[in-house]
């Protein structure tokens, strides 16, 4: 049984008084995890928000979650905790950007990672996130791919899908980015029996030594389930975290130092909590930009 602190009793009655969907992704504070209704990865995220029954939405993640969560529900509210938790790798990448890409590759469909604007979305042929990117780029019915923003996970895909040609925008998560081979090694010499699970949004480099290349809930399950008792964890130091609470048994060990996402560790549980308490803040978008990134997310969410 959960034993709550103060703060996080005040959210959960404020969550039933205005029966709100709290959907928390897996790299936010694990205090704030544990009052939300589910804790998912982007795709679970996107699906749950479109799904939901309750008028009130309260994302705790990143803009573009909000966003995209807007996007699939625009007739409720959605919330975001903390207005300026971004992300590094969605500004990296304009819709300018998709534009000129589009006119120099015009055979190419664009496939635009969820981490990324409305705007990008909006120009954009369908939607991916990392667990979903590997079927949709195989299912896309064209020959080229404009992949963006992220070179890292377009790159990944690229090598699983040969029979495509890729157009890849040079965008990238700074706090994957950070891992590196050298990283990866020196964890397995210290941890020779380990399986290494690890992040597509990773480097090539860092990738190819994975036992399992997924998401961050791909990643859960996979520790869930191998019989390794040690996991070498390629991702944000929340999932290591969160492995040691739930799997005390087995020996889990992030690669390297932390690698932590600063943007999600701004929705606190103080900042959840004024978010209820005052319904801020309110993600609004476009009436044009809505309907036309909707297109891109609909097909991800339904493919
Ligand atoms: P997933 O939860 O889909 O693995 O996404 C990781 C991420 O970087 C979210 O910003
Ligand atoms: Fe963006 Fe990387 Fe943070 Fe995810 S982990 S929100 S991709 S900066």
């Amino acid at each position: 049984m959960e034993s709550f602190n103060g703060l996080q009793r005040e959210i959960l009655r404020l969550i039933k008084e205005k029966n709100a969907l709290v959907l928390a992704h897996y790299y936010v504070p694990m205090e704030v995890q544990d009052v939300a209704g589910a804790v998912c990865d982007s795709f679970a995220m996107a699906q749950k928000a479109a799904k939901a029954r309750e008028d009130l939405i309260v994302i705790c993640g990143v803009r573009f979650m909000g966003e995209s969560a807007k996007i699939l529900s625009p007739e409720k509210t959605v919330l975001l905790p903390s207005l300026d938790a971004g992300c590094p790798m969605a500004d990296m990448v304009t819709p300018e950007d998709v534009l000129r890409l589009r006119a120099e590759h015009p055979r190419a469909q664009v496939m635009c990672y969820v981490n990324s604007s409305a705007a990008v979305k909006a120009v954009s042929d369908v939607c991916c996130t990392s667990s979903s990117a590997l079927r949709i780029a195989k299912e896309l019915d064209c020959e080229e791919i404009i992949f963006v923003p992220d070179r890292h996970l377009g790159s990944f895909v690229a090598r699983h899908v040969p029979e495509k040609k890729f157009w890849l925008h040079p965008g990238f998560c700074p706090t994957h980015h950070k891992i590196t081979e050298a990283d990866v090694l020196a964890a397995k010499r210290a941890h020779p029996e380990a399986e290494f699970a690890v992040h597509p949004e990773c480097a090539a480099d860092v990738v190819k030594h994975g036992d399992l290349v997924g998401s961050t809930a791909e990643i859960l399950n996979f520790a869930r389930k191998t019989d390794a008792p040690e996991i070498l964890i390629g991702t944000e130091s929340e999932i290591v975290e969160r492995l040691r609470r739930e799997l005390p048994d087995k020996k889990i060990y992030g690669v390297g130092s932390s690698f932590v996402c600063p943007n999600m560790k701004k929705v606190t549980l103080q900042a959840l909590y004024e978010c209820l308490r005052d319904e801020k803040y309110k993600v609004e978008l476009p009436e044009d930009q809505l309907r036309a990134a909707r297109k891109s997310l609909d097909k991800m969410v339904n493919s």
